[in-house]
């Protein structure tokens, strides 16, 4: 088997976390960069995050590239109070020693797809789509270089995160998301209405935690700091786990379900800023541009993320 080539744009973030340790120890997968945004915390936070996971699962040998330090044309706004202060609470790591890679993510990002063949690599987004707007921007010959883009962004029936009608990472930058959602590139999206299925009931925290490994614990510590937010917030019996759910869709995308469908992306009014407008009963005529998932198989979902956390 070939490894499917990805790259992982990511705001870490503790479910960030969880999604790279997933990509990391899935040999399906073979992890070419992981490239930061400014996002769940600022760039400085995000990019030395990102070596932290990398260092914690023994990847010291994976690139980590440094990217956007705020949105297209947006002032940033953070989500500490989510994540905590250094966007990874409930773990402590150490500072990171693996070296951040010279290049800007989004000068690598072109390099890396314009070197690559038609349709070859897939890009996971976990956070703000700056980084892939600015790359689609500077090179629109790359777009044909990418197999897929998998996002976790968005909500529907679900509503938004941050505001009543839009979720955090098209929030922040919903300009960039703009960009992305009329690129042509094939689109599959993970939305709010999926992620909130997937709870870190203590059940589910109880088995990190008895993986009994370093990883294993950090992961625990990290789950256990990051559901009290949202579980306050929703009144559920545990956070939602979002950003490995992209991954988890490409390990095993049979345990979604969703449709293809027109999305947009509202960029105009203040109030309703960066909320996806899916076009589920193709009311518009307008032609579908992203497979919209509604669904998950929770529990085959946390069989796989711990199962291949437990490989670590
Ligand atoms: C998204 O926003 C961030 O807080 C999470 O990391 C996730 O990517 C959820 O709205
Ligand atoms: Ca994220």
């Amino acid at each position: 088997m070939t490894p499917r080539p990805i790259v992982i744009d990511t705001d870490p973030g503790q479910d960030d976390a969880l999604a790279i340790l997933l990509a990391l120890a899935s040999p399906e997968l073979a992890v070419l960069g992981i490239t930061a945004v400014a996002g769940n915390v600022p760039l400085p936070l995000s990019e030395s995050n990102a070596r932290r996971i990398c260092e914690l699962a023994g990847a010291r040998d994976a690139k980590v590239f440094a990217g956007c330090p705020r949105p297209m044309v947006r002032a940033l706004t953070t989500a500490e109070e989510v994540h905590g202060q250094t966007g990874l609470d409930g773990h402590d790591f150490p500072e990171p020693t693996m070296a951040l890679q010279p290049d800007h993510a989004v000068d690598w990002m072109v390099e890396t797809l314009m070197a690559a063949g038609e349709r070859e690599i897939t890009l996971c987004a976990l956070g703000p789509l700056t980084n892939l707007a600015m790359a689609m921007v500077m090179e629109p010959r790359i777009r044909s270089r990418i197999r897929e883009i998998v996002m976790m962004g968005g909500g529907f029936s679900d509503g938004g995160n941050v505001t009543p009608a839009a979720e955090f990472n098209i929030h922040v930058d919903p300009h960039a998301a703009q960009v992305v959602f009329t690129s042509g590139c094939k689109l599959t999206l993970i939305p709010l209405d999926v992620t909130h299925q997937a709870l870190t009931t203590p059940a589910r925290l109880e088995r990190f935690r008895a993986i009994g490994t370093p990883v294993g614990r950090a992961c625990h510590g990290m789950l256990s700091f990051y559901r009290r937010h949202d579980m306050s917030k929703y009144g559920t019996d545990g956070g939602p786990l979002h950003d490995p759910c992209v991954i988890a869709y490409l390990l095993a995308p049979e345990i979604f379900d969703g449709k293809h469908v027109a999305v947009e992306i509202e960029i105009s009014s203040e109030k309703t800023m960066g909320t996806t407008l899916a076009d589920w009963w193709g009311v518009t005529g307008a032609p579908p541009n992203c497979t919209v998932m509604n669904a998950i198989d929770d529990a085959a979902f946390y069989d796989l993320l711990i199962e291949r956390i437990a490989r670590l």
